[in-house]
Parts: C-alpha cells; sequence; structure tokens
C-alpha cells in the first residue's frame, strides 16, 4: 500500500500544494506564467479536468472561425499552465482573440487577466461524472499512470491527490467568481441538453454575432458523435480516448451505494453557501 502511493505521489509535481502532472507542469513554467500578459480581448475557457474544456474549446474555436475565418493557431499545449515556458513568449505573436484553456483556480490565474478584465467562460459537470470520466482516462490512455481500480482512483480524487488537485476546491474558488461580470458558466449537463441554446449563449457572451443557420451548423459539428468521429484528426492518439462517452449520469456504472453517499456529503459539505451548490447537477 506504501510503495504504491509512493509510486503514485511520484507522477504529480506539487506546485504551491496543488499536484499537477509531471509531465506536463513544471515551476519554470509557472513562475513564467505570473508575468503572462492577458490581453483584454482574449478568451479564457476555464474548467476542471474532464468537465468538457475540449468541447468548449472546438464551439468557441468554430465561432470564432465562422467571425473571422481565421483558424486559431494553439501553442503545442493548448492548456496554459502546461509545455515549456518559453511558451508565452511564442504566443505574443499570435493573433486576437486568443484562446486561454485552464484548469487552474480563479485565484491563480495570472494578474493580468484579472486586471484586464478578460473574459471568462466557466464549464461545470457533475462531480460524479466528472470523477469517473478522469478515471477511465487515466486507465484508457497508455502513456499515462493507471490506477489499480476505480475504488483506488475515487479515493485520491476525494483527497484531491489527482491532477490539478480537488474538484471540491476547485469549485469553492470559482463560486465566488461566477458572478462577476466577466464571467461566464456554462454546465455540461445543460449543453448536452440543448446544445444550440448553450452555443448562441457563449456566442452572445463574448458578443460574436451569428445568424441562426451558423449556430446551428456549429451545433450540429459539436455534437459528441461528430467530435469522436473526427477525434484522431483533430486531437490525434489520444482523440478517442478524450471523446469516450460524454453521457450525463455515466457515474452510477462505477459508484458504489456508499460511494455516492460520500460524495454526496462531500458536496453538501464544500459548497452550502456557494451559488453553485443550487446550480450544479449533481
Ligand atoms: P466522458 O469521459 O464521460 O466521455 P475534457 O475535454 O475536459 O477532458 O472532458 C472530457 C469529457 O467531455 C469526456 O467525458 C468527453 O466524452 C466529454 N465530451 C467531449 N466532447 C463532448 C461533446 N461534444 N458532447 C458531450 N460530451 C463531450
Amino acid at each position: 500500500e506504501k510503495s504504491r502511493e509512493t509510486a503514485l505521489s511520484r507522477l504529480f509535481f506539487t506546485y504551491e500544494g496543488i499536484p499537477y502532472p509531471v509531465t506536463m507542469c513544471t515551476s519554470e513554467t509557472f513562475q513564467a506564467l505570473d508575468t503572462f500578459e492577458a490581453r483584454s480581448d482574449d478568451i479564457v475557457l476555464a474548467s476542471y479536468p474532464k468537465c468538457g474544456s475540449n468541447w468548449i474549446l472546438h464551439i468557441v474555436s468554430e465561432l470564432i472561425f465562422t467571425v473571422t475565418k481565421r483558424r486559431y493557431e494553439y501553442p503545442e499545449f493548448p492548456v496554459l499552465e502546461c509545455g515549456d515556458s518559453e511558451k508565452y513568449e511564442r504566443m505574443k505573436q499570435f493573433p486576437s482573440p486568443r484562446i486561454l484553456t485552464t484548469h487552474l483556480h480563479y485565484d491563480r490565474l495570472p494578474w493580468s487577466i484579472v486586471k484586464n478584465k478578460v473574459k471568462i467562460l466557466v464549464i461545470f459537470r457533475n462531480p460524479k461524472d466528472t470523477a469517473v470520466s478522469f478515471f477511465h482516462f487515466h486507465n484508457d490512455v497508455p502513456d499515462i499512470p493507471s490506477y489499480a481500480s476505480w475504488d483506488e482512483f475515487f479515493k485520491h480524487f476525494m483527497k484531491g491527490q489527482v491532477s490539478w488537485g480537488s474538484y471540491f476546491d476547485f469549485a469553492i474558488n470559482w463560486s465566488e467568481h461566477l458572478d462577476d461580470e466577466n464571467v461566464k458558466l456554462i454546465l455540461y449537463e445543460d449543453l448536452k441538453e440543448n446544445l444550440a441554446t448553450g452555443i448562441k449563449q457563449i456566442a452572445e457572451f463574448f458578443k460574436f454575432s451569428l445568424t441562426g443557420e451558423q449556430i446551428q451548423t456549429i451545433s450540429a459539428g459539436s455534437t459528441f458523435q461528430a467530435m469522436r468521429e473526427k477525434s484522431q484528426e483533430t486531437h490525434g492518439a489520444v482523440g478517442p480516448f478524450l471523446f469516450r462517452k460524454g453521457e450525463v449520469g455515466d457515474w452510477k456504472n462505477l459508484f458504489s451505494e456508499a460511494q455516492n453517499q460520500e460524495m454526496d456529503a462531500k458536496f453538501k459539505e464544500c459548497l452550502s453557501g456557494t451559488s453553485l451548490r443550487a446550480k450544479l447537477k449533481h
């Protein structure tokens, strides 16, 4: 048990108390990020891992393409805090609007994002499906650590000993900013229920003016099936793992009743008193 814990802990690099994957994050990059210069027309997409970040990234890229007719060029690692420390220098050359996806807490964003009141779209997904998606991701993708069992992963998830730390800490931190003027919350479950409406709301938030027909076209290309079919083309070998199942309620296939109750209790304990408690569909 102890050696297993040690083996898992080696997979993480801890920065300011939060574990990150050693293969993707370094302290040099975090230090460089402190002085990252956000532009007021940048677009920030924030989420805890597995809440649908690639989905909203695709939607926003399509919105930009429809309006500007220009394909957005991503840095090698689209996630802002991942990659080498020189990436922010390279990103200075990128045309506006740049898309910055992140799994950071609001409090850890580079100051220029806050100062310039950069628009931030936050996507949340219920914690149970998020945990199940995260588990499968670890165990399906060949080059990243796998867990011995769902039960083992669940324990780590509940303790926040997973990449990017605790879902609940992330939710508590962001919940204080969801009513900020430059922040818009979108729920995975709502997007799943009515994709075109969600896309329309996202377009309105970023002040992209599109026709109903254009919204429908983007919507047709943003369904789970459409994105999964193209996933190898768009995301390489990891594609099919990123677009695994795309459903609401898959947690019921893995959670035991005890785990269900533990998660409900944690949800209540952490999110009581926050605006997210009523909003999240858990
Ligand atoms: P599942 O593992 O439950 O299938 P992220 O992009 O933040 O890593 O999130 C990945 C999750 O979002 C995966 O969940 C994936 O299938 C789901 N997802 C991605 N695109 C989707 C889409 N167009 N519709 C529904 N779910 C989608």
